[in-house]
């Protein structure tokens, strides 16, 4: 027989425990509410009604047979709604796009552009009355294509500088003893999360409040405090759960909307996003044309590496997909150049999508250092960690951590790597042709000023409040885990509650580092307080609350080069007669800093390789260049990988403590998509001995490729 003693719980054994979603529960029975169910009483329904023609101006709204029709209380257009400030930067450095701020004027920059908003008392009647009102239009010719040599195209910075140069490029690619220039595209493709955008915007008590769903209350907050000229405390904005974002769920047209006809009725109104709306509305990934030239030696060490990339952005926002940056974190050269460019066209304004920049530039560039490598003559492998930099090949500052040789060495061995034949076509399994390919990823690690708020009650218990989003990554279990060990408690003492701008300022669900500044400002406030009680026990019945703010310690961090690093390896199958490509194994392995719960951060990895199969086979937003409007946006148009498209994928990591963050965390949000698009198509290559330049790797590419005669392969690009 044995007996247990009840001892006092083990001290910071939290962190990198596998644990379920605290909120997992609601979520699967359905008591979870999201920004479009939650109930509010006297609320009324606004549609959004988007311009059918891609350029021109409104000439026209005939609002009165609408204003006529059951249950409707308003619309809104430029000719009534409120002039909103909009010379600003936001939190993010960033001002507002356009396409954001409604109804400011006449004009028509894109198809899907929303120019007016319909407001009833259900839902039903306001879409009926959108989508019978008649707006008339003055057209003007559009360009809507993005082409490589566009003599309107510019460097363009974004979030990261527009070029970078050093050496005498044509010299080390002249002198190279293997060279390449290749051209390399990726199409638009969209977010695709599960819940489109959603808000309820209501005045209550003096003061504006806004349930919505995004990536950061406090930065929605702020925005819409700026807009609308609003005292910022006067604004409350609050966000629970959230059914994904990637980037997409910042200010939209969907929360401004709402405010101004919430405002002009005096009762709350609540503006959802259809799919098709989400397609011009939410932002996107641009397409990209990207040149890369590398040269190297014999053995395969770069001599000359250009990697120039363009992508398009709305003629009114400027939005830089920076996938020409990636080569500044993982290849040194001799000569060494980068260059983002844009181009201003009549199309919806792009934005952030999950790792924007690295995921359709490590496309690009991971496929070119597998040409390399063939023609080198080098294992891709090998030549990945040949060219490895010692220090940041721009920046010439040290690593934080660089792990990536680990995550190639350990993802080789266990994906037998090592018996691979490295020639091209040859291997059958009945009608499909056999390859495996590989790519390797890196993804900036980060962390911003955050403040939090962590109470000890009087019950015993714990609450942290912070407004942090969980936007479907498991951050809210993360925090509790964190929380717990800074206050040496248990997880099941401590309360998270996130999503409210109340709680104060934040750093925003966004580029991988949502997790690591939140869990700082937590980390801090929870050993305060701990230290607090450690001298003082008792209690009072409101409790003790503590409260921190980390801009001070992230400012005194040395400047270094920061980043997650990874290494992706498939393997397809591709059935040259049907043109059909199935991913038949996935394996990432990732030095992503400390995890602090593996259940949660390997779904976050297997979802980033989810979307690299994707990218690599399906998505792809096609535009009508007549018309300047897509085909189909919609999921059964825009494919995205389901279920029967993903295989066997396995992400698992090896040790990469931080050094200087107070957990060692990194982040996982990103890391996951970068190079796996890469490595699908590197095993296209290997199975069929064709290079795929242009994603997606459609069956009608893979068709157009095998009927070439094969002095041709290599050029099968359509
Ligand atoms: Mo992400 S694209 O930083 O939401």
């Amino acid at each position: 027989m044995t007996t247990t003693t009840p001892g006092p719980p083990a001290l910071r054994t939290a962190v990198g425990t596998a644990r379920t979603r605290v909120e997992g529960r609601e979520k699967v029975t359905g008591t979870a509410r999201y920004a479009g169910e939650i109930p509010f009483a006297d609320l009324a329904h606004g549609w959004l009604v988007l311009s059918p023609i891609t350029r021109g101006r409104i000439r026209d709204i005939d609002t009165a047979p609408v204003l006529a029709m059951p249950g409707v209380l308003t619309v809104l257009h430029h000719g009534n709604a409120p002039r909103l400030y909009t010379d600003y930067v936001g939190m993010l450095g960033t001002p507002p796009d356009p396409a954001a701020v409604v109804f400011q004027h006449d004009k028509v920059p894109f198809a899907g552009w929303p120019v007016a908003l319909v407001v009833a008392e259900t839902p039903e009647e306001a879409r009926e009355a959108a989508e019978a009102l008649v707006v008339t239009y003055d057209r003007e010719p559009h360009s809507t294509v993005l082409t490589a040599d566009d003599p309107d195209a510019y460097p363009a910075a974004g979030f990261m500088p527009a070029a970078t140069e050093k050496g005498d490029l044509q010299g080390r690619l002249a002198s190279s003893a293997v060279v390449l220039d290749e051209e390399y595209t990726t199409p638009e493709e969209q977010h695709s999360m599960m819940e489109p955008h959603a808000a309820t915007a209501r005045w209550e008590g003096g003061r504006l409040e806004v349930v919505d769903s995004n990536q950061g209350a406090g930065w929605v907050q702020s925005e819409l405090a700026t807009l609308f000229s609003l005292d910022a405390s006067s604004v409350r904005v609050r966000s629970e759960h959230i059914g994904g974002g990637f980037g997409s769920k910042g200010l939209r047209a969907h929360q401004v909307s709402a405010v101004m006809a919430a405002t002009a009725l005096r009762r709350p109104v609540r503006v959802v996003l259809t799919r098709r709306q989400t397609f011009s509305l939410a932002g996107y990934r641009s397409p990209t044309t990207q040149r890369v030239r590398l040269g190297a030696d014999a053995d395969g060490r770069l001599r000359a590496l250009d990697h120039r990339s363009l992508n398009q952005t709305s003629t009114v926002y400027e939005f830089v997909e920076p996938s020409a940056g990636v080569a500044r974190v993982l290849y040194d050269a001799d000569a060494h150049r980068t260059a983002n460019h844009v181009v201003r066209l009549d199309v919806p304004s792009p934005t952030w999508m999950r790792a924007p920049g690295e995921a359709p530039g490590s496309f690009a560039i991971e496929s070119a250092l597998d040409e390399l490598a063939e023609r080198a003559g080098i294992d891709p492998v090998e030549l990945r960690l040949r060219n490895e930099p010692e220090t940041g090949p721009v920046s010439g500052l040290p690593f934080s951590s660089n792990n990536l040789a680990a995550c190639l060495r350990e993802g080789a061995r266990r994906f037998g790597w090592a018996d691979r034949d490295p020639r091209p076509g040859i291997r059958y399994d009945g009608r499909w042709l056999l390859g495996t390919g590989m790519a390797a990823a890196s993804f900036e690690a980060g962390a911003m000023p955050s403040t939090a708020l962590v109470t000890a009650e009087a019950s015993g218990s714990y609450t942290v409040r912070i407004a942090a989003a969980d936007i479907g990554t498991g951050a809210r279990t993360a925090l509790t885990l964190i929380a717990a060990d800074a206050l040496e408690t248990t997880p099941e003492r401590v309360h998270v509650r996130i999503g409210d701008s109340d709680f104060g300022p934040a750093m925003i669900a966004g580029g991988s580092m949502g997790t690591r500044s939140w869990a700082w400002a937590v980390t801090a406030a929870a050993t305060e307080l701990r230290e607090r009680l450690a001298v003082t026990p008792d209690i009072p019945p409101e409790g003790i609350t503590v409260r921190s703010d980390t801009t001070e310690a992230l400012g005194a961090l040395a400047q270094k080069e920061r980043h997650s690093f990874g290494a992706q390896f498939a393997e397809v199958a591709v059935d040259t007669s049907s043109g059909e490509i199935r991913v038949r194994r996935m394996l990432g392995i990732f030095a992503a800093g400390r995890i602090v719960n593996p259940l949660t951060a390997r779904n976050q990895l297997v979802g980033g390789m989810t979307w690299g199969i994707s990218m690599a086979l399906h998505e792809e937003a096609v535009r009508d260049r007549n018309t300047g409007r897509h085909y189909s946006p919609d999921l059964a148009g825009y494919h995205v990988a389901t279920h029967a498209d993903v295989p066997d994928i396995e992400a698992d990591w090896v040790d990469d403590h931080d050094p200087d963050d107070p957990i060692g965390i990194k982040g996982v949000g990103e890391i996951g998509i970068v190079g796996a698009a890469a490595a699908v198509a590197n095993a296209v290559w290997h199975a069929t001995g064709v290079r795929h330049r242009n994603l997606p790797i459609r069956p009608d590419r893979v068709l157009a490729a095998a009927a070439l005669p094969p002095s041709d392969s290599g050029a099968a690009d359509a």
